[in-house]
């Protein structure tokens, strides 16, 4: 494998194009918006740019890793030459379905078809792929260059040479990959998603404040950061689709997204991207004002 094309230039499809490009792979960066393909490749140099100056990459490893990408708005000439496509663009059902309908129709019948949807069905993906086979989950995490994880989801269709090739392609990328089956949310956010709503409900509730919950969770269990944080970081919107995902999927009442977090979503508070969530981004201090305003 030499050429694999990204399709979407946000933040995980600049995080895999830099992986790729790094580890020597040939990478055609794809996205609909000029202004993504370039806010995309600012942020691999910079990113790379922090990696020179911790010696972990010279600067020569560095210009290389450039050189290996290339940009186009164009997505059937983009995925021309690829043995596989990695789809990385906005997770919305129909938009994705519209993504494979075009790769069905503009790749090489061998070309492997992989996406990076963190909770959209893979057996629904490949249903409009003529060879489902070849398609498979391909879920890399934020920070892409930074996070070992990689987890690898088999469709009902994926073919076993398909799953072995990503397997071994991941371990490439000094990844560690790990085989899951597709059902709604996986098992990251099968299991991530439930705790991340827990703890909502439970702000909700009035038992504790924010900064309670997420000192409890990171001192207590050893959590990096907290899981009103996290859940601030991945984005409140996210959070709330992958659950509406899993709800429908199992018709669980389980898995229902909690009053709040569609509020804040309905609100436009939906974490680190818009400024705010269950903290202030704004402004360094205004976190404590957002804790002590849903504080029991
Ligand atoms: N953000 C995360 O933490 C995270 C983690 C794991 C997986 N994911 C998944 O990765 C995918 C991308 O998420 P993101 O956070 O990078 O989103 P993002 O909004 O940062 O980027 C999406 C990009 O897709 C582009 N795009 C939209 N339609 C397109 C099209 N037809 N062709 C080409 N490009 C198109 C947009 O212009 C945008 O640049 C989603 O499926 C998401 O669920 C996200």
């Amino acid at each position: 494998m030499k050429n694999i094309a990204v399709i979407g230039a946000g933040t995980m499809g600049n995080g895999i194009a830099h992986t790729f490009a790094q580890n020597g792979y040939k990478v055609q960066l794809i996205d609909i918006s000029e202004d993504s393909l370039k806010k995309g490749m600012d942020t691999i140099s910079k990113n790379l740019d922090r990696m020179v100056a911790r010696e972990k990459i010279s600067e020569e490893q560095k210009q290389e890793t450039l050189d290996n990408i290339t940009t186009y708005t164009d997505i059937s000439e983009g995925v021309e030459y690829a043995s596989l496509v990695v789809e990385a663009a906005t997770e919305n059902t129909e938009l994705k379905l519209k993504i494979f309908r075009h790769l069905d129709q503009n790749t090489a019948e061998d070309t492997i078809l992989a996406s990076n949807t963190s909770s959209i069905s893979i057996t629904q993906i490949a249903s409009v792929v003529s060879n489902p086979e070849r398609v498979i989950g391909m879920h890399f995490m934020n920070p892409v260059p930074v996070m070992k994880l990689v987890e690898i989801i088999r469709g009902y269709n994926t073919s076993d040479e398909v799953t072995k090739t990503i397997m071994e392609l991941s371990e490439k990328l000094n990844k560690v990959p790990v085989e899951v089956n597709d059902y709604p949310g996986f098992v990251a956010n099968r299991i991530l998603m439930p705790m991340i709503n827990e703890a909502i409900e439970t702000l909700y509730n009035g038992v504790a404040g924010v900064y309670e919950i997420d000192t409890v969770m990171k001192l207590g269990m050893a959590h990096p950061m907290g899981p009103l944080q996290l859940a601030d970081f991945i984005g409140l919107d996210v959070c709330h689709s992958i659950l509406e995902v899993m709800h429908e999927g199992f018709k669980n009442p389980k898995y229902a997204p909690c009053p709040l977090l569609t509020n804040m979503v309905r609100a436009g508070k939906i974490g680190v991207k818009s400024g705010e969530g269950f903290y202030d981004y704004s402004e360094n201090k205004k976190a404590e004002k957002v804790s002590a305003q849903f504080s029991s």
